[in-house]
């Protein structure tokens, strides 16, 4: 270990290296795993469909950027940047974090590369890990998975809000996703929010005494988050608060107005729920959330709403901006709780071979049935024919292609269908022929191909 990495603490004790150590997934990390990866695959795909069907281009952005980034864009006060992230000083002093999500980092991009040039608005789409330091739990974790969209630059024309919308319903749909719920809210802009915020904070003033610790402290660090409160006894006072929909100025009520009819116009069903505020700093005007079944108490697994401003407040242009983030992990939870998560498993054949002759065959055969797409899986050792069927039996494959010293000598080889016991002789060139037109009866979206 170098001296530096020593003077900071790293690895304190540096063990030697001979004697062992088992290691485990830092807490609130996993790892995950096939065949549930398949799962993930496949969610990942459906979004990049749906996306592309609306005109979104993928983004990749860094794990990490310069802590004021998201300092800045998501605000001191939250509880995204005062305790949950990811900060250290790189070796040159600077201080970089891991990044707690991926709205921040696009506005950064879309300045950095001079978007605004690009006919607007721009609309773009990201997929990958965020990291917040959360005490985990079902739902939660340290290192968790985003498919995040933003539309960035043009107008804020509210048919922008209920497509983004339209779009995250659509792909929710698509996976066929359990008791999906839409809340929306506005929560104003800077011209009627703060006159709103100063309302609610003299009515909490008065009730201070009622409520817990969290939201006491919150009176005076962020008003708006104590709408946010899931304390039982603090529901009733909260119920009396000033509304934000009484407040809301001529502009902004017109434009949540707006929404709600594009909304309708796209036959996206929602709710209204005044008490929507979102963590984050950046928000102003549309706000929503969606909940699915099965996630317990963290069952938000989408948040999103309008960020004007905030291109502008990274020192870009003024520019409009809207987009949500889906929580991937816990959409795949409520996929698998809504029994919507079979994931592919097993292989389409498996080659039972025996005797050296065989072992030819059983190369070629591998490569030609696996350019033709299906998935096989080849013994790299010779077996006897009764271990090599149990070993295709416990990998699910379908079919055991046997392949031994007749079926060399004769050029038709056997095939032997698992669920079924059938089995049957077929030429290669018919062998490929067969497997096709099965596969295609399973999966009809293939037949075209
Ligand atoms: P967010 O509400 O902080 O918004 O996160 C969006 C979603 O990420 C949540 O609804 C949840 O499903 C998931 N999520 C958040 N934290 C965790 C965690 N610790 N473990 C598992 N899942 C989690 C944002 O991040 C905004 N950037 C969304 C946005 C994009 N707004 C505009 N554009």
């Amino acid at each position: 270990m170098s001296e530096g990495a020593a003077k900071k603490g790293f690895g304190e004790k540096p063990q030697p290296r001979e004697e062992r150590r088992k290691f485990q997934a830092i807490k609130g990390t996993r790892d995950l795993l096939p065949p549930e990866t398949a799962l993930w695959n496949r969610v990942e795909q459906t979004a990049r469909e749906v996306f592309d069907t609306f005109g979104y281009g993928e983004i990749r952005l860094p794990i990490f950027e310069p802590t004021d980034l998201f300092a800045r864009s998501i605000g001191l006060d939250t509880d995204v940047v005062s305790k949950e992230m990811y900060t250290f000083e790189d070796r040159d002093e600077t201080s970089v974090s891991l990044r707690p999500e991926a709205t921040a980092s696009t506005c950064r991009a879309y300045i950095e590369h001079n978007m605004q040039q690009l006919p607007q608005p721009v609309k773009l789409y990201t997929i990958g890990p965020m990291f917040r330091r959360e005490r985990p739990q079902k739902g939660r974790y340290r290192q968790f998975y985003q498919i995040n969209a933003e539309i960035l630059g043009g107008t804020d024309a509210p048919a922008i809000d209920a497509e983004v919308i339209e779009m995250v319903m659509t792909f929710f749909e698509r996976l066929e996703l359990q008791g999906v719920q839409l809340d929306i809210n506005s929560i104003g802009c800077r011209e009627c929010r703060p006159k709103y915020v100063e309302k609610l904070h003299a009515e909490l003033v008065k009730v201070k005494d009622k409520l817990g610790e969290d939201s006491k402290r919150r009176i005076e660090s962020n008003p708006l988050r104590v709408l946010d409160s899931k304390l039982e006894h603090e529901q009733p006072i909260i119920e009396k608060l000033p509304r934000i929909a009484d407040h809301l100025c001529e502009e902004c009520k017109a434009h949540y107005a707006a929404v709600k009819k594009e909304l309708e116009l796209r036959g996206v069903k929602y709710q209204e729920n005044w008490r929507l505020v979102r963590g984050l700093d950046y928000y102003m005007r549309t706000t929503f959330e969606i909940t699915a079944k099965g996630l317990g108490s963290q069952n938000a697994v989408c948040g999103g709403g309008r960020y004007d401003g905030l291109v502008e407040l990274l020192g870009g242009p003024p520019a409009k901006g809207i987009g949500f983030a889906i929580g991937e992990d816990r959409l795949i939870l409520s996929l698998q709780e809504g029994g919507k998560g079979e994931a592919a498993q097993g292989r389409d054949v498996y080659i039972a071979w025996m005797g050296e002759n065989a072992r030819a065959t059983a190369v070629r055969a591998a490569k030609s049935l696996r350019n033709a797409g299906f998935s096989v899986e080849l013994p790299p050792v010779e077996q006897k024919f009764g271990k090599a069927l149990g070993q295709a039996d416990k990998l699910s494959a379908r079919y055991a292609l046997i392949l031994g010293d007749n079926e060399v000598a004769s050029g038709e080889w056997t095939l032997k269908t698992l669920a079924t016991g059938e089995q049957g002789k077929f030429t290669e060139t018919e062998l490929l022929e067969f497997l096709k037109t099965e596969k295609a009866k399973a999966d009809p979206s293939l037949r075209s191909g």
